[in-house]
């Protein structure tokens, strides 16, 4: 499948994994639309892509602020006329425990990673619908299929995004529009120096899981096979991530006892 002529939105295109989905679909010969809330960011890596870049648009975004959804929705349809992919790929982690997080800090993991995919795909559908296809994709996690330490808010959002998607999905198939979620375990990127500590403030320490796993690039192109297939769920994880998804499944408890131990920053 080509994705030229197609017209691809991606929140979070600023950095780490977004960034990787815009080089790909650049490549792909997509038009393109920018999303996060760092401007500069975004102009940057649009003026770093290799070839035309006469086909990406820059559109700044803060995914807490729902209620400038569908201004935003109707200036990424004004730049091409449609939508066709919606990338929901914006957000932010935690390095905190339950009693160290306020609840300002859980708002706001649930407003980015939640509430910020929710809002936007709403304001998206109407047009997909309208045109009979689309494609809407969600960055969740290894985080929305397990809980971790330091990870509470973080893991809630990401089961919410789960659970909210695989419902949506089943009253998209009469639409002809498909819902993917995507779930990476850990990826290179600045998600951890981004992860908010329990008062909210940023942790600003890039962990060894990190450090040491696959960069964004790879991630995103390991993956593009299969959204290019409109897979349902797209796993993509190290060694370690892949095991404790499989213990998991046949022994919950196993698995529970395996992490308490488990240095998982
Ligand atoms: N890296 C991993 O190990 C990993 C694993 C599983 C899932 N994920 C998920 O992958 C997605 C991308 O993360 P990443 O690893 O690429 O981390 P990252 O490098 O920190 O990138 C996060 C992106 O989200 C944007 N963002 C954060 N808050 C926002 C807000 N309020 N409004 C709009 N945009 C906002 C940032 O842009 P601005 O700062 O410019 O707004 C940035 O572009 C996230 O949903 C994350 O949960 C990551």
């Amino acid at each position: 499948m080509s994705y030229s002529g197609k017209t691809v939105w991606i929140t979070g295109a600023s950095s780490g994994i977004g960034e990787a989905f815009v080089r790909a679909f650049h490549q792909e010969g997509a038009n393109l639309i920018l999303s996060s809330r760092r401007e500069e960011a975004l102009t940057d890596i649009k003026n770093n892509l290799e070839g035309d870049i006469s086909r990406v648009n820059i559109l700044p975004l803060d995914l807490t602020d729902s209620d400038s959804f569908s201004a935003k929705t109707t200036e990424a349809l004004s730049f091409f006329g449609q939508i066709d992919v919606l990338i929901n790929n914006g957000g932010i982690s935690q390095r905190a425990t339950v009693m160290d997080s306020e609840m300002d800090t859980f708002r706001r993991l649930m407003e980015v990673n939640y509430f910020g995919a929710v809002g936007l795909t709403k304001k998206v559908l109407p047009h997909m619908i309208e045109q009979k296809s689309g494609h809407i994709i969600v960055t969740s996690s290894v985080a929305g299929k397990i809980g971790t330490k330091y990870r509470s808010g973080y893991a809630a959002s990401k089961h919410a995004v789960q659970g909210f998607f695989n419902s949506l999905r089943q009253e998209m198939y009469e639409h002809n529009v498909a819902v993917t979620l995507l779930c990476p375990g850990f990826i290179k990127t600045n998600i951890s120096k981004n992860a908010l500590t329990g008062d909210g403030t940023k942790f600003d320490k890039m962990g060894d899981a990190h450090s040491n796993a696959m960069t964004a690039d790879e991630m995103v192109s390991r993956v593009m096979p299969k959204i290019k297939a409109k897979k349902e769920e797209i796993y993509v994880t190290g060694f370690k991530e892949g095991l404790a998804l499989w213990v998991q499944r046949f022994s919950p408890s196993l698995l529970n006892r395996i992490l308490k131990n488990q240095k998982v920053t």
